[in-house]
């Protein structure tokens, strides 16, 4: 049976406050939407690697370029600091085992921290761009910044919610030649992409936390 939510289900309590209604929402617990995991490397003003761990995104295409739209970059973050001033930024794509070094680049936030080596990480320089790349992960895209656009009015976020959605261009691709050989490694299934998933349940309330996804290739699909 389906059912239809136009209003907070009564059962969704707030784990900390602004939780559903600051920077995130209800809806967006009741659907669970699983999105990719990667991290958003550039430099802060100071010379210092900034690292942005990264889950509301999408990517699109147009006239032969690739983009990516960051959907979910609280304004006060270094990254979009970072992408003003420098205009570029690296997308690093970790696969499962390095999950827990780009969990600790967020324990490294400071501006005077290198993010990626103190993350336990490496760092490289990129080769198109003016920001580094993390070795270890098995794609780095290498971007141009587009543009930024603010989410919603400010006036209607409830407390300091404003976030940005910020556009960034494809100029270069790394990628590991183990995953892009689909038979070797692969890009897909428990070795490659990373989604991040979690849910709740409007009936009882019950928090689904989730875990780490990746993507199961049905080989039903119609050429
Ligand atoms: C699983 C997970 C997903 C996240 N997704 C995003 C995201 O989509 N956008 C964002 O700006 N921050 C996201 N964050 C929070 C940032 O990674 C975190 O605030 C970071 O330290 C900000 O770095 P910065 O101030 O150097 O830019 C996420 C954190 C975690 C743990």
């Amino acid at each position: 049976m389906k059912k239809e939510f136009a209003q907070r289900p009564e059962t969704f309590i707030e784990q900390w406050p602004g939780e559903l209604t600051g920077h995130g929402s209800w809806h967006g617990s009741l659907v669970g939407m699983p999105s990719p995991l990667f991290v958003v490397t550039s430099y802060k003003s100071n010379g210092k690697q900034n690292a942005c761990f990264q889950s509301r995104s999408t990517f699109t295409e147009n006239n032969g370029e690739l983009y990516c739209l960051l959907g979910w970059v609280p304004t006060g973050n270094h990254m979009l600091t970072s992408l003003r001033e420098t205009g570029c930024c690296v997308l690093n794509f970790p696969t499962r085992d390095l999950m827990d070094k780009c969990w600790k680049t967020i324990e490294h936030n400071q501006f005077e921290a290198d993010e990626i080596t103190d993350s336990g990480l490496t760092a490289e320089p990129a080769t198109s761009v003016n920001a580094p790349r993390i070795a270890e992960c098995f794609l780095n895209i290498e971007c141009e910044f587009v543009w930024e656009q603010e989410l919603a009015q400010r006036e209607f976020a409830l407390g300091d919610s404003s976030c940005a959605v910020v556009c960034v261009k494809a100029v270069r691709v790394c990628m590991d030649s183990d995953y892009y050989d689909e038979s070797e490694i692969g890009r897909y299934g428990k070795t490659g992409f990373v989604y991040m998933t979690g849910a709740r349940n409007p009936d009882t309330g019950e928090i689904y936390t989730g875990g780490y996804a990746g993507v199961e290739v049905y080989n039903d699909k119609t050429q």
